[in-house]
């Protein structure tokens, strides 16, 4: 470790600790004041740690395995494309519910010098799939079948990706950025408490899903500290390692995933494997109060939904409203409800849907929705069908923020969708395959898992992507980077950027405030403001209540990684407590 870099300790690992060590209903109460309170929100987690001047890179990462992958690179005058390779493939080993070679993704690029550039990896549909797959014979969709069977992947798109990404801006040696995975994959590495109890909740479907196969399993349950070594999973990163792209959509690697997909009854094939190319895209950009925001355009609804709710609340003024207060708190809920509702009827694949994206951007179009809401009353939201929403922790996805010496930034929002995918693994290949097919509408109105509906804009088609809500983002001020954010967390992550966003803008705080503050989440479909415990103060459920609003609390909410250049032009990171998640400069 250089002299300057201090390992901040994972968030979670302090909450673990504090939770082991407390005992008694005043040490519970205490602790809750301590966790839940809007001066304890207002406090970094690691709150020993001091504050480091940081100002040669930095990676926030799920993990901390792959955040120090990510920071060797950097230190070994990597950029920070060359970073984001490597903790890609660090996170597929380190975070096998959501770190990937089996998915797709999002990277927004800003290089040190102002240039932007948007990266889409997002899987697609099969060239066997169709529009009904998911019907019976009745035209009612098959419950689970595009969630936990083989028909339910997308032609993964992240190893195309990394590969793209790095043949335009990379700088290090290709094999020097996938042998740490290699190395973690084959040496293995200590799990944490989270990843633990991941697994152990996912055993019986692994078991279940991969006949003969014993991936990610072992006798008993996994507990924090033992060691997942990933053999299988090593040989085939070597083979990325040293073929590249051909190593993955070629070879054995692709004999054995149509073979996997034969067993199965799925539809991926060699075919669609050499035909799949990732996608270098314009990025959108939008302007919040002289900031300049760089978003990932279609086919994620992300960015457009965020800078449209971030369109819809400018003129407000929430600085003086404050965060989380009852007006707050309204407004950005009808924004949210306004925006959701275009989402589920514009957004699409650009390739094989033209999205209007300047109508839904335009200032007037804004405004005129943002009219029709009364500070009476909630509005309620036209009834297709209710959404049904995942209620359980749910970290399926995950983001990484890079920054490097340079400056040049990277946010990568990558995904399996359900936590482990399909949970259905390559045999002989040891990776896990997506259940990316659920982010279609299998039929107009339908919610998929995560409440969601669509149709025509978003229906299956054969090599189409799937609409996502991944929301990699970049944030320049007066021209110069300012921040880099993005989340995991379904429909959930356009809702949680554009909070951490207004966190740090409007309500001052610093960015692991922003990070850890509590979010709530809208929709439109179903009708309900969802709040993390604690989120809104009694005072603000009450009057939103008397207007109209049902107000359900859930889980954690997202896991936002990022990181702010602050005023002083240090890097400051914000990793989430809800998760493993870990910040390391330099
Ligand atoms: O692309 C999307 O929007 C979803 N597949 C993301 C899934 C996700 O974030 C799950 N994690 N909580």
């Amino acid at each position: 470790m250089g002299k300057n870099e201090i390992r901040l300790i994972p968030a979670s690992a302090i909450r673990l600790n504090l939770c082991k060590h407390v005992y008694g209903i005043a040490a519970v109460m205490s602790l809750s004041v301590f966790l839940f309170s809007s001066a304890a929100r207002a406090q970094e987690p690691s709150m020993n740690v001091k504050k480091e001047n940081f100002h040669n890179g930095m990676v926030v990462c799920a993990t901390p395995d792959a955040a120090k992958v990510g920071l060797d690179i950097l230190k070994k005058g990597g950029n920070a494309v060359d970073a984001a390779v490597a903790v890609q493939f660090a996170l597929a080993v380190t975070l096998p519910e959501a770190g990937n070679i089996g998915g797709g993704g999002f990277m927004v690029y800003r290089s040190a010098h102002g240039e932007s550039n948007t990266l889409d990896f997002r899987e697609k549909a099969p060239a066997r799939a169709s529009q009904n797959m998911y019907l019976d014979s009745a035209g009612n969709v098959v419950p689970n079948m595009s969630i936990a069977t083989h028909k339910a992947s997308g032609v993964p798109g992240s190893v195309d990706g990394m590969v793209e990404a790095y043949n335009k801006y990379g700088k290090l040696k290709w094999a020097d950025l996938v042998q740490p995975a290699i190395d973690l994959a084959h040496n293995g590495f200590k799990i944490t408490e989270k990843l633990a109890s991941d697994l152990n909740r996912s055993r019986a479907q692994f078991v279940k899903l991969n006949p003969g196969k014993s991936y990610l399993l072992k006798d008993g349950d996994w507990k924090e500290g033992d060691v997942l070594v990933q053999e299988d999973l090593a040989q085939t990163l070597m083979l990325i390692r040293d073929k590249k792209r051909e190593g993955f959509y070629g070879g054995m690697v692709a004999d054995l995933l149509v073979s996997e997909m034969k067993n199965g009854a799925g539809l991926i094939s060699k075919a669609d494997l050499q035909n799949y190319h990732s996608v270098w895209r314009k990025a959108i950009y939008g302007n919040y109060k002289g900031y300049k925001i760089i978003t990932m355009p279609p086919p994620s609804s992300g960015g457009i939904a965020l800078l449209q709710l971030l369109q819809s609340v400018e003129k407000y003024p929430l600085h003086r409203w404050g965060y989380n207060r009852d007006s707050t708190v309204q407004l950005v809920v009808e924004a949210e409800r306004r925006v959701y509702a275009d989402r589920s009827k514009y957004l699409g694949d650009p390739d094989f849907y033209k999205v209007p994206v300047d109508s839904l951007l335009n200032p007037a179009y804004i405004d005129a929705r943002m009219k029709s809401f009364d500070w009476n009353a909630a509005t309620p939201s036209t009834s297709i069908q209710p959404g049904k929403f995942v209620g359980y922790e749910s970290d399926q996805t995950t983001h990484y923020s890079i920054v490097d010496k340079e400056g040049n930034a990277v946010a990568i929002t990558t995904t399996l969708n359900d936590s482990f995918g399909s949970k259905i693994f390559v045999g002989g290949a040891g990776f896990l395959l997506n259940d990316e097919m659920d982010d279609f509408s299998a039929k107009p109105g339908v919610p998929n898992m995560f409440g969601l509906v669509g149709g025509k804009a978003n229906s299956i088609q054969p090599g189409k992507r799937m609409l996502s809500c991944m929301t990699p983002t970049i944030i320049e001020k007066n021209g110069k980077l300012f921040m880099v954010v993005g989340t995991p967390g379904g429909s959930t992550i356009i809702t949680s950027v554009f909070q951490t966003i207004l966190n740090v803008i409007e309500f001052d705080q610093d960015m692991q405030q922003a990070v850890n503050s509590k979010r709530f989440h809208h929709q439109w479909l179903p009708d309900v403001v969802y709040e993390e415990k604690d989120a809104l103060s009694d005072s603000t459920e009450t009057k939103l209540k008397q207007k109209g609003y049902k107000i359900v609390e859930r889980g954690p909410s997202g896991r936002v990684d990022a990181i702010l250049i602050n005023k002083a032009g240090y890097l400051e990171g914000g990793a989430d407590p809800r998760g493993d998640d870990t910040k390391l400069g330099w």
